[in-house]
């Protein structure tokens, strides 16, 4: 299961994996239409595929998508909590309350509704795997403010503390922080200026992305890490 699957990176990584032999439930809130374009492709490569709607910072929805992918294919094998949003202010003086729960809500807090949904299944199943994709901004505070650098640093907290708490049961749980990516989250304006701060001297085409995410899901021995994509932008 993919969360908000249906455009950008979340569509590359669904793509990636329906290649690597992977049955894919497409997330989507809002746009059914291209949630069922990546549902189409998947079934083009040969795959089984359903698109579920779900806003993942509720935790009813994110029950019942769980439900409704366990009832179609018969458990959960790999969850990508990738679906998240961009703030509109960044000055925390500028932030208003609704906002920051906002943001909070869908990057932090959806992957906790998901996580927590889906992990009863693997547990059943004796194992799984999880990646999480955070943000270059949760590793060293990224451009556009407080609310968006704490939710995916969060990310990466969760990621940690989940892997030490489910590596008995054979479940690993990793996570993935991009530099910019080149998807309609980001103004052309932003890639431009962002492109320039990298030292490769591009942003990322988001199947750079997903082939990290398969690169994380072969291997059964690597837990509790965060892969950083960002053409050098950041290096620790
Ligand atoms: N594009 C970048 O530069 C970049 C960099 C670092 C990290 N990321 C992260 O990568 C992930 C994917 O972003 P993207 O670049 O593909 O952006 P995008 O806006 O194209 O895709 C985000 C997807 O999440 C979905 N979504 C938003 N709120 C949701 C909700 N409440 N419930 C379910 N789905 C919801 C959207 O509908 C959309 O399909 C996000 O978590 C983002 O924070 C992106």
């Amino acid at each position: 299961m993919v969360t908000g699957s249906s455009r950008g990176i979340g569509r590359a990584i669904a793509l990636a994996l329906a290649n690597r032999g992977v049955h894919i439930a497409v997330n989507y809130v809002r746009n059914k239409v291209k949630a069922e374009g990546t549902v189409k492709e998947i079934r083009k490569i040969g795959r089984k595929s359903i698109a579920v709607k779900a806003d993942v910072s509720k935790s009813g929805d994110c029950k019942q998508m769980v439900r409704k992918v366990v009832d179609f294919f018969g458990g959960i094998n790999i969850l990508v909590n990738n679906a998240g949003v961009l703030p509109k202010h960044h000055k925390i003086t500028e932030i208003p309350e609704d906002e920051w729960n906002y943001i909070i809500n869908v990057n932090l807090k959806g992957v906790f509704n998901c996580t927590r949904e889906v992990v009863k299944y693997m547990l059943k199943n004796g194992g799984g795997k999880i990646i999480n994709i955070s943000s270059i901004a949760g590793k060293n505070g990224g451009t556009v403010g407080v609310a968006y650098a704490a939710s995916k640093a969060g990310v990466i907290g969760f990621t940690m503390a989940l892997a030490r708490e489910l590596a008995p049961h054979r479940i690993t749980v990793n996570a993935v922080a991009p530099g910019p990516v080149d998807t309609e989250m980001l103004t052309d304006e932003m890639k431009e200026k962002l492109k320039g701060l990298c030292p490769l001297r591009r942003i990322a085409k988001p199947i750079e992305v997903a082939e990290t995410v398969i690169f994380l899901l072969e291997n059964d021995y690597i837990t509790g890490e965060t892969i950083n994509v960002n053409g050098g932008r950041y290096m620790d």
